[in-house]
Formats: C-alpha cells, structure tokens, sequence
C-alpha cells in the first residue's frame, strides 16, 4: 500500500473511533444528569474497540511505530508512551466494560466509580488519538515506505471493520444504526 493511502486509512479508523467517544460521552451526560442512558449500547462501543481497536488498530500501530523508530531514534519518547498508552486503554476499557456489565446485570455499582472511570477512558483516549495524529501520523507520511506497510499488514493482518465495514457484524446492528444516525444530523447540521 502507498503511505498515502495507508497514513489516510489510519487518520479515518481514528475519525471513527473519536466518533464512537463522542457518543459515549454523551450517553454519560445523561448519565450523570441522573436519566436512562442506552447501556447497551455504551457496552457495544466499548466491546469494537476492545475487540478491533485493541486487536487490530493498536498492534499494527506498535509495529508501525518500531519501523519507525529504526528510522528516527529521536521519536523515541514520544512512540514509547504511546505504547504504554495502548496497555493503559486496554486495561481500562476492560473495567469500564465490567462495570457497564454490571448495570445491565443491575448489580449495585456506585454512580461515581463508573463516572471516574469512563472519564478517564475518554480523557486518555482522545488525547493517545490526538497525539497520534499531531504528532505520529505526519512523521509517518515522511518515513513509512510502501515494504513498510508490507511488513505490516503481514505482522498484523487486518480483518473486516465489524461496525463501519461493508458487513455489519450481528451484535452492532443498533449501535451502527445509531451511528450512522448520528452522522447524518451532523452532516445535515454543518
Ligand atoms: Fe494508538
Ligand atoms: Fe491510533
């Protein structure tokens, strides 16, 4: 793949994923605003970025960001915490989806122990996006090449998006309905 191509897919997966934090943030609005979120659907954007950020996104990521580094060492410190951040996002989007579990399974789980931890995840995860493209996705436009992008697709090969995609996997019919919703108003807004 072209670095382009490849640097212009990577900057849409995060345009989708900011998309899906946008919406979750709101529904803690409305949480913390005492009324009826969509529970279920808070766990559904939480389950596709664990099981395609998590999985998919952020490996390749790291692999990207190793060929990277071969190139220009002196990115070090910023790749690094990048890095450490994809462990952090994975560790905290399991607790948030537990505890989301457990308010669908009505188990006594306190307002401010969910409020502290989705605050976190969406703090820590607009910021990884944000750096990553303020800081990340130019240098890469610059350094990649296209037996880079070979490397890896091999290392991590890729797999149907399950929410955005052409097939819409089962368990997200509703939430890409409600996205897709979402995205129209705004387009109709702007
Ligand atoms: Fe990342
Ligand atoms: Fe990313």
């Amino acid at each position: 793949m072209k670095t382009a191509d490849a640097v212009r897919l990577w900057h849409d997966e995060h345009a989708r994923f900011a998309r899906l934090l946008d919406f979750l943030d709101t529904q803690m609005m409305v949480f913390h605003e005492g009324g009826h979120p969509n529970y279920e659907l808070m766990r559904d954007v939480v389950h596709y970025l664990q099981h395609y950020a998590d999985r998919y996104h952020h490996p390749r990521e790291d692999v990207a960001f190793e060929l990277m580094l071969q190139r220009e060492p002196a990115l070090a410190p910023q790749i690094k915490r990048l890095m450490h951040e994809h462990r952090v996002i994975n560790t905290v989007s399991a607790k948030l989806y537990k505890y989301l579990e457990d308010i669908l399974e009505d188990a006594f789980i306190a307002r401010e122990t969910v409020e502290a931890v989705a605050a976190t995840y969406l703090v820590y995860y607009r910021s990884h996006i944000a750096s990553e493209e303020s800081d990340i996705l130019p240098q890469a436009a610059q350094l990649m090449t296209e037996a880079d992008w070979a490397l890896v697709a091999a290392a991590i090969p890729s797999t149907p998006d399950p929410l955005f995609g052409k097939e819409v996997g089962a368990r997200y019919r509703e939430l890409h309905k409600q996205v897709a919703l979402e995205m129209r108003a705004g387009a109709e807004n702007a």
